[in-house]
This record gives structure tokens, C-alpha cells and sequence, in this order.
């Protein structure tokens, strides 16, 4: 894919952008995925922290909030994804994330998240910038037998776990980056904050 690809690629998520949730105050909005949004500008422009409520979101299901201009991306994952996820430790370039700072430091482990069953990463490759698709799917026919779920940037085809690790051997150098979040309730997390004991 050549560079004009990828700029349209990029163009599409800046069009996508308008139609996923951001800005603080939504709890309760931002799932499931609304057809428009409304920033505040004033938010925007300071990084404001975005809250999600998150109770809705079905197991493997993967929604969308926008935070400081990107996408992230928020997963319930499912027992078997994330005895899938443990499957490709030998796969993935970086298990454990050690190679260079794509998660706050109280994130670690195989599944790189506050809570197993709830991944929150920042949708965009490490490659070029492009939006990675999600691909839960086992074995698709376009992806081939070994791929046991995930997210497939469609530039240059990276190819990551659904823990945000990428693959051996990718153009995408490092995992997912993820982002700084707190849970405040069981059903609430904010993104952009971190945990109050960090
Ligand atoms: S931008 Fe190149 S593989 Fe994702």
C-alpha cells in the first residue's frame, strides 16, 4: 500500500471520528455507539479525561470512545479470547510488553489490562498510524488457520493479538499503546486518569 493509501486510510478515521463518542460528562452515553457527537471544544483542547460506561458492552463485543483525538478502544473479552491471547505468547514479538513504553506502569502481564476481561487500547498501529480492524473471529478464511482473533491493520497488514500484541516479523514495530485509565465503579472507567493507588 503507498502513501496515498495510507493518508486516505488516516482520512477515513478523521471522518469516522466525528461519529464516536468523546468529551467528558457521558457516562451512560457512550455505549452503545451513537450516530453523532457534540465536543466541547474547551474539553478537547485540555485532554480532558473520558468516562465510559462499560456495563453494556456484551462479551466480545468492541466499542469505541474518542480520547485526546484518537480511538480507543474498549473490548469485553471473552474466556476464550483470553485463553487465545495465552496461545500466542510464542507468536507475538513482545509478550510482555517489555520493550518500550506503550502502557502506563501499573499495566503488565499477558493481557495488559486493569481487569482480564476488559482490554482498553489506542486504536491506532505503530506502524504508520492507520486504524486497526477488529477481527475476533477464529480462523477466518482472508486471515488463515492460525489466527485466533484479533485486530489487522489493513495498511500493511500488521497483525496484532487481542491483547494488542503485534506478531513476529510485522511492519508495526510495537504493541498497542494503552492508555492511562482508572476504573471507578464496576461499571465506570475513566480513561486518561490513572488508578488513584498508582
Ligand atoms: S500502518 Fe502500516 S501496518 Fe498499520
Amino acid at each position: 500500500m503507498n502513501n496515498g493509501d495510507v493518508s486516505r486510510s488516516r482520512r477515513r478515521f478523521l471522518i469516522g471520528a466525528t461519529s464516536v463518542v468523546g468529551g467528558v460528562g457521558v457516562v451512560g452515553a457512550a455505549v452503545p455507539f451513537v450516530a453523532s457527537w457534540n465536543p466541547s471544544a474547551k474539553a478537547e483542547a485540555a485532554g480532558a479525561p473520558v468516562s465510559v460506561s462499560i456495563d453494556k458492552i456484551e462479551p466480545g463485543q468492541q466499542v469505541t470512545v474518542e480520547w485526546r483525538g484518537k480511538p480507543v478502544w474498549i473490548v469485553r473479552r471473552t474466556d476464550e479470547m483470553l485463553e487465545n491471547i495465552k496461545k500466542l505468547n510464542d507468536t507475538v514479538k513482545d509478550p510482555q510488553s517489555k520493550e518500550a513504553s506503550q502502557q502506563p506502569e501499573y499495566i503488565d502481564g499477558i493481557y495488559r489490562s486493569l481487569k482480564p476481561e476488559i482490554a482498553v487500547l489506542v486504536g491506532i498501529c505503530t506502524h504508520l498510524g492507520c486504524v486497526p480492524t477488529y477481527r475476533p473471529e477464529v480462523a477466518p478464511p482472508d486471515l488463515g488457520p492460525d489466527w485466533l482473533g484479533g485486530f489487522f491493520c489493513p495498511c500493511h497488514g500488521s497483525h496484532y493479538d487481542l491483547a494488542g500484541r503485534v506478531y513476529q516479523s510485522q511492519p508495526a514495530p510495537l504493541n498497542l499503546e494503552v492508555p492511562p485509565y482508572r476504573y471507578d465503579s464496576e461499571t465506570t472507567l475513566t480513561i486518561g486518569l490513572d488508578p488513584e493507588a498508582a
